[in-house]
């Protein structure tokens, strides 16, 4: 049986009337990045927000590094960071200030060596005696991600970690978090992006109308649709195109009401008609 870092069996949440999570199932194996991919307000951060503890779920049951997000959440605390989708930094003080500071808070030992290792892991040491506000997008959130990962936690959340930044910067922040999974911690990342979700995620998991509609590699996601289409030059289908195969263009179409359309099953499930298939590449080329 596999022990998952982070575990999530029926999650129910709803905000009054919003039933937001109807039934959330996945599993996230140690050190390994997994993509939560849904749409804007289809309830990615509520889930994160539950399995840092931060909110409670309806119904369900959430585990993370072995302990349940109910019953343990002191010890889930402990486990690990989160990254929110607003940079969280100081701004008047440097970048090397930032990081002194929560080592200091965390009771850490030698709070100036952590922060000169975090500097050069995330290529800020050039930047360290800077001010924050001089930084750019990119900068500001590595460095809230350096700040993240003092004290070591085992399972780290990044909520949309590159909303908002421009594609330099967004490629900088998928080198981190590559550098993080590499040194085997746990990434639950969430996204809007498809192609952030393909670049980073060893598995991706799409919540849609509060459950999740499949949950696979990129290359099994690849083999819900039909094979690469000839337009012009062959093409593979791009995660985009799964993405609206499942979901349909309208946000409505696909699997979606009975939450069966995951990977692996019968291989049939989930996959669009061939018209959204179609309408996906005409409307790229
Ligand atoms: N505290 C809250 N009270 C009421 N509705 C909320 C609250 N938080 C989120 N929602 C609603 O729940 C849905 C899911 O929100 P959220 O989890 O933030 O989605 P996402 O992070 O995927 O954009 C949205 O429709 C949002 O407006
Ligand atoms: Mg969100």
């Amino acid at each position: 049986m596999t022990t998952y870092a982070i575990h999530v069996q029926g999650l129910e949440k709803s905000y009054k009337e919003l039933r937001v999570l109807r039934g959330v199932d996945f599993g996230v194996a140690p050190g390994s990045i997994f993509a939560l991919l849904g749409s804007n307000g289809a309830g990615k951060t509520t889930v994160v927000n539950i399995l840092s503890t931060l909110l409670k779920s309806d119904a369900g049951t959430a585990g993370v590094n072995g302990f349940d997000v109910a019953a343990r959440p002191e010890d889930v605390r402990e486990s690990i960071s989160l990254t929110g989708q607003f940079a969280a930094v100081d701004e008047i003080l440097t970048g090397r200030e930032n990081l002194v500071l929560i080592a200091r808070l965390r009771h850490l030992k030698d709070p100036g060596g952590i922060a000169d290792d975090l500097l050069g892991r995330f290529s800020l040491t050039g930047a360290a005696s800077r001010r924050v506000s001089t930084y750019s997008g990119g900068m500001r959130r590595r460095l809230d991600i350096a700040m993240s990962l003092i004290g070591n936690p085992p399972v780290i959340f990044l909520d949309e970690p590159t909303t908002g930044l421009d594609p330099q910067a967004r490629i900088e922040v998928w080198q981190a978090v590559r550098d993080l999974a590499g040194r085997g911690t746990t990434v639950l990342l969430t996204t809007q992006y498809l192609d952030e979700a393909e670049q980073l995620a060893d598995r991706i998991a799409i919540l849609h109308q509060g459950r999740i509609i499949v949950n696979g590699t990129l290359a099994e996601l690849r083999r819900l649709l039909p094979p690469a289409e000839v337009e012009y030059v062959e093409r593979q289908p791009s995660l985009e195109d799964v993405f609206l195969a499942i979901v349909g263009g309208d946000g409505k179409g696909g699997v979606g009401g009975d939450g069966k359309g995951g990977v692996g099953g019968d291989g049939k499930g989930g996959v669009g008609d061939d018209r959204s298939v179609r309408t996906t590449s005409e409307g790229r080329s």
